[in-house]
């Protein structure tokens, strides 16, 4: 009942009267002030005056399981959800639960993460109360070679969501490093359980950096955050609720091809290097090109110097600007 009551004073603009949530909610008036207070305990200041009711005057960035739930507006992603204080990583509990039988479309949101993985192998630092770490489960009926694309489908979700709920402008760096500014504020690792033919689930991990500060000296160049750009305190539930909601309509829409037909225009007017020069670290040898977009399976295209047009297979290359980073 708490997550409703949130819900219907964050969608108010006027007061609620206490009588109107015990009729919704078919309890007692005790009922309803002791889920008020509970809400105020955990932060939500909500205001009530005798005879017109509960309002909500303000909420900051309060990340539980509550909040989020009342905000998603979802069919199927983040309808079964698990909120966690603390755990080791989101992709981890994820897997697990998925291999426990989890649904389809079930949403793992951490608060902090202490063994935060990220791509290659690589930590992930999750700092406690200013990330995002989250993982979504799906168990798409697709062969396992075409679950590398999901990981495009949520960077689009993720850069389309930060603009959403904070009006920010966003780039992708191809694959799936979100951008704001040339600077990255989110990384996305997908893994994956299946079998030569049969997928089992697919976890596409997140992590965004919202309320995060301040950066070490080596990362300050190449890292940000939403506060920092932004210039104000952002609200991790609100990013939450935008990408979910944009995954699971970028998701409906990936299967209805399964490939990235439908999704490669949005993808490409964020695509940071399109139509610039680029350096392909292939382990093969380097060569560098003008990147000129994705192929419907997410591969990059890059146009070498002799005029041929090269497919860049995710996982196994680096790209960079001839300049740097991006
Ligand atoms: C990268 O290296 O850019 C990818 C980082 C992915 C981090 C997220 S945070 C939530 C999820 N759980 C993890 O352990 N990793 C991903």
């Amino acid at each position: 009942m708490k997550a409703e009551i949130l819900t219907l004073l964050r969608n108010s603009r006027e007061y609620v009267s206490g009588q109107d949530l015990c009729a919704r909610f078919g309890v007692s008036r005790t009922a309803v002030w002791k889920a008020i207070n509970q809400l105020k305990e955990e932060g939500y200041e909500i205001e009530a005056l005798q005879n017109k009711g509960y309002i909500l005057r303000s909420y900051p960035d309060i990340l539980s399981k509550n909040e989020i739930a009342s905000r998603l507006g979802t069919k199927w992603v983040g309808k079964t959800l698990y909120y966690y204080e603390d755990t080791d990583s989101t992709n981890a509990d994820a897997m697990r639960l998925g291999e426990e039988g989890a649904e389809h479309g079930t949403l793992v949101v951490a608060n902090h993460q202490n063994k935060g993985r990220g791509r290659r192998g690589r930590v992930w630092q999750s700092p406690v109360g200013t990330t995002i770490s989250m993982s979504f489960l799906v168990k798409p009926e697709i062969a396992p070679g075409k679950a590398s694309m999901l990981t495009l489908v949520m960077a689009l979700a993720v850069a389309k969501g930060i603009e959403e709920a904070c009006d920010l402008s966003t780039a992708i760096k191809w694959p799936n490093d979100i951008l704001v500014n040339g600077k990255k504020v989110c990384g996305i690792l997908t893994e994956m359980k299946a079998e030569m033919d049969y997928i089992h689930g697919v976890i596409i991990g997140v992590g965004i950096n919202v309320n995060v500060e301040s950066f070490p000296e080596e990362l300050q160049s190449m890292a940000t955050s939403l506060i920092l750009e932004k210039g104000r305190k952002v609200s991790r539930a609100e990013v939450i609720e935008r990408v979910a909601e944009n995954f699971e309509e970028y998701y409906e829409k990936f299967m209805e091809t399964e490939d990235l037909s439908l999704l490669r225009d949005l993808y490409e007017e964020r695509l940071i290097s399109k139509g610039k020069a680029v350096k392909v670290l292939d382990p093969q040898g380097e060569y560098t090109g003008i990147s000129k977009g994705i192929t419907d399976t997410g591969e990059l295209v890059v146009e070498t110097q002799d005029g041929k047009e090269q497919q860049v297979y995710a996982g196994e290359v680096s790209v960079r600007g001839i300049y740097g980073y991006v």
